[in-house]
């Protein structure tokens, strides 16, 4: 019969390391400093017991868990597991443990998921919505928030999102740059405002010379529907622009698969300057997002918000950087 090794409690570290309990608990709650030798007499004994704190007692004594809860939308697009991994890691750092939700771009799931979080006790939740956060907000109402990817006009939750009006103007830029008059558009579904500022930024910025000869709802992802592949195949447009770098290598495949060349016979342009985008090849011409700093600045604003719940609502843009890769060249036709 096998014998279950009892756990060692905090009673059973003061006693091996000749202390009282008090004094054990606040040397390895690091809440109070105490002279070298007795500090390091807590911690042998806690490592020699294999000493583990008691998580639901913490919870009840500070009424936090240390863990925050992130919402993102798809965990198959490689923009959503950087920018994870770069709020975990931030998170760590600061003792914070993270449960992520992909919520598979189901707002259904998006609205369970939020409320799971909150039952499991998250101190707080860094959440990219999938479309126009407004309808969904009262959601979160009590528990400390940071949006990603959107702004709020009206200022009543803290936001990080990139200069994404700079970034179609940089898009526009450097379409004007390279002489193309004929531009097709693949955008993503409506709700994505962050897109809408982009596409606002690149009609802007266009020169009149060059017109949008069309537009083509398609998913943030690789495969590519019927009407935008027709369009994509009719070579109406001689330059594409792609809601991210996983439409634009999709595109890019289903005209390589129909004996279309980019760039020589259309451009394609991506955004969001995922890992990908190098590796493709051709290599991506994109609008790289800071994925690593928007993750450790969210974290960052989350903490500060849980610490300070009555701060202003705050809200940051990043910049972004448009990267010139093999996907587009000048037009043939200057
Ligand atoms: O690839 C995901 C896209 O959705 C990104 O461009 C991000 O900005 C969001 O809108």
């Amino acid at each position: 019969m096998s014998i279950k090794p009892k756990k060692a409690t905090l009673k059973d570290v003061a006693k091996r390391a000749g202390v009282s309990i008090a004094t054990a608990s606040y040397i390895l709650n690091k809440q109070r400093s105490f002279n070298e030798k007795t500090t390091e007499k807590v911690l042998a004994a806690a490592k020699e017991l294999q000493y583990r704190p008691n998580f639901s007692a913490k919870v009840i004594r500070t009424g936090k868990t240390n863990t925050l809860g992130l919402v993102l939308p798809n965990q198959e697009n490689p923009f959503f597991p950087e920018l994870a991994k770069a709020i975990e890691n931030s998170a760590h750092r600061q003792g914070y443990s993270v449960i992520l939700v992909d919520t598979q771009q189901s707002q259904k799931v998006e609205k369970q998921s939020t409320l799971r979080l909150m039952e499991l006790g998250v101190d707080g939740i860094i959440w990219c919505p999938l479309g126009e956060p407004d309808a969904y907000i009262h959601q979160y109402k009590g528990i400390p928030l940071v949006v990603i990817d959107r702004s709020d006009e009206k200022k009543r939750y803290d936001t990080i999102q990139c200069d994404h009006y700079s970034a179609g103007k940089h898009i526009a830029q450097h379409i004007s740059n390279l002489g193309h008059s004929k531009i097709g558009v693949i955008a993503p579904p409506k709700a994505n405002t962050s897109w809408q500022l982009r596409l606002k930024g690149i009609k802007d910025y266009l020169p009149d010379s060059t017109q949008i000869v069309w537009e083509s709802e398609n998913p943030l992802n690789t495969e590519i529907n019927n009407e935008t592949k027709s369009k994509l195949l009719s070579k109406s447009a001689s330059l594409v622009v792609a809601g991210n770098d996983l439409t634009a290598i999709g595109a890019i495949l289903i005209l390589r698969k129909n004996g279309i060349s980019t760039p020589d016979d259309i451009s394609i342009i991506g955004y969001d300057g995922t890992k990908l985008s190098c590796i493709m090849t051709p290599k991506l011409t994109t609008i790289c997002q800071p994925i690593s700093d928007i993750g450790a600045t969210a974290v960052e604003m989350l903490i500060e918000r849980i610490k300070k719940p009555d701060l202003p609502p705050r809200s940051k843009t990043l910049n972004t950087e448009l990267i010139i890769g093999h996907s587009t060249a000048n037009s043939s036709n200057i």
